[in-house]
């Protein structure tokens, strides 16, 4: 087992936690994140093959990356999905082998869930914004919504834990109160960790607007209408970005003494940054490390890697853009500017 020094940037935060986008192909079209007509797809040659993205993975495991996520795009529309869960599982670094899950949304999932979790993927984030099909449609552009449950469903079953649900609410789209409760209902139903995401100026069309997005505060309103939160203590979350919330039934208030049914999060990286706590780092399909969701420059490990660069070398490279990682998002300033690409090709 190779050991290098942890991924410490300028500003002391140690980089545990690496998300792999492993395709950029989607099969939805969230509005979100990308126009109906799809964008133009990463060239074939370009994407990282199984061997290639294991060994980035290594390196950045022997440097204390104790956490793989797998994103897209869909990562389910990789074919050998399986081997590079396989690969990563079977890496060892200082802190151990890595955790490996995904995001996804969970089209195909049914399937794959056993297979996924036996080569080593202990859990998945499945993304869902909706229990109503003709909603679904309206912001996903496609009739998927039965093919997402069986997937979120097959994932609980194949024995990934905890599964959670990432919802993104979109003003006039998908944000009726009682719809956003019937989420919470569901979740607690079923024992999934339901977070709510505010909405992040990554789409390709460039359609965010600040004033229309529906802000962490809002959605815990439209909760409340349904159920008692109750903030839990900021130690839980860590370098989470999540703040949490125990849920009880309404009128029976925090204090009743009774067990909570569930949590719920929300996720404000827009109105509340947790940028001071980041510790991930993001490979896109073709290669690129990113030290930011936001960032507007990359560092190519796919040309030195293919011309004959060591892991030495790699984790040099690697090393340097950690170095370079700038403090926070800067979405709030004046001067923000959108990273050129969409999320479908930045990975969650
Ligand atoms: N803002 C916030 N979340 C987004 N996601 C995709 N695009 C955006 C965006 N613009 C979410 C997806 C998925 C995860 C990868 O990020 O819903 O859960
Ligand atoms: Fe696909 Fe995810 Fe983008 Fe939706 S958010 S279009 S599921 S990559």
């Amino acid at each position: 087992m190779v050991t290098r020094d942890p991924l410490v940037d300028s500003y002391g935060r140690v980089h545990r936690d690496l998300r792999i986008s492993v395709t950029d192909r989607c099969s939805l079209r969230c509005t979100y994140c990308m126009p109906e007509d799809g964008v133009p797809w990463l060239p074939r040659a370009t994407m990282l093959t199984t061997e290639e993205v294991v060994r980035i993975a290594d390196v950045a495991v022997s440097m204390g990356i104790e956490e793989v996520r797998l994103t897209g795009g869909e990562p389910l529309l990789r074919r050998d999905l399986v081997d590079v869960v396989a690969g990563i599982t079977a890496l060892e670094g200082p802190a151990g082998s890595p955790e490996v899950s995904m995001t996804t949304n969970a089209i195909g999932l049914a399937k794959n869930a056993a297979a996924l979790h036996e080569a080593g993927m202990t859990r998945v984030n499945v993304s869902l914004d909706t229990l109503r099909r003709d909603v679904f449609i309206s912001l996903a552009k496609r009739d998927r919504l039965a093919d997402t449950l069986a997937g979120v469903h097959a994932a609980a079953e194949a024995g990934m834990v905890p599964v959670k649900i990432n919802t993104v609410l979109m003003r006039g789209v998908n944000d009726a109160p009682e719809d956003v409760v019937a989420l919470l209902t569901f979740a607690l139903e079923h024992g999934y960790e339901l977070r709510f995401i505010e909405q992040m100026p990554l789409d390709a069309q460039h359609g965010w607007d600040r004033t229309q997005m529906i802000t962490g505060e809002e959605i815990l309103g439209m909760l409340r209408t349904g159920y008692d939160l109750a903030a839990q203590p900021d130690e839980a979350r860590g370098s989470a970005p999540a703040e949490l919330f125990d849920v009880r039934p309404l009128g029976v208030g925090p204090d009743a003494g009774s067990p909570p049914l569930g949590t719920v999060g929300a996720i404000a990286s827009v109105t509340m940054p947790f940028c001071g706590s980041c510790d991930r780092v993001r490979l896109t399909a073709d290669g690129m490390i990113r030290n930011c969701l936001f960032a507007t420059g990359e560092t190519d490990l796919r040309t030195p890697m293919r011309e004959g660069a060591s892991d030495d070398e790699l984790a040099d490279l690697l090393r340097a853009s950690i170095g370079a990682k700038l403090p926070g998002h800067g979405i709030n300033q004046p001067d923000f500017l959108q990273p050129p690409r969409p999320m479908s090709a930045i990975g969650g």
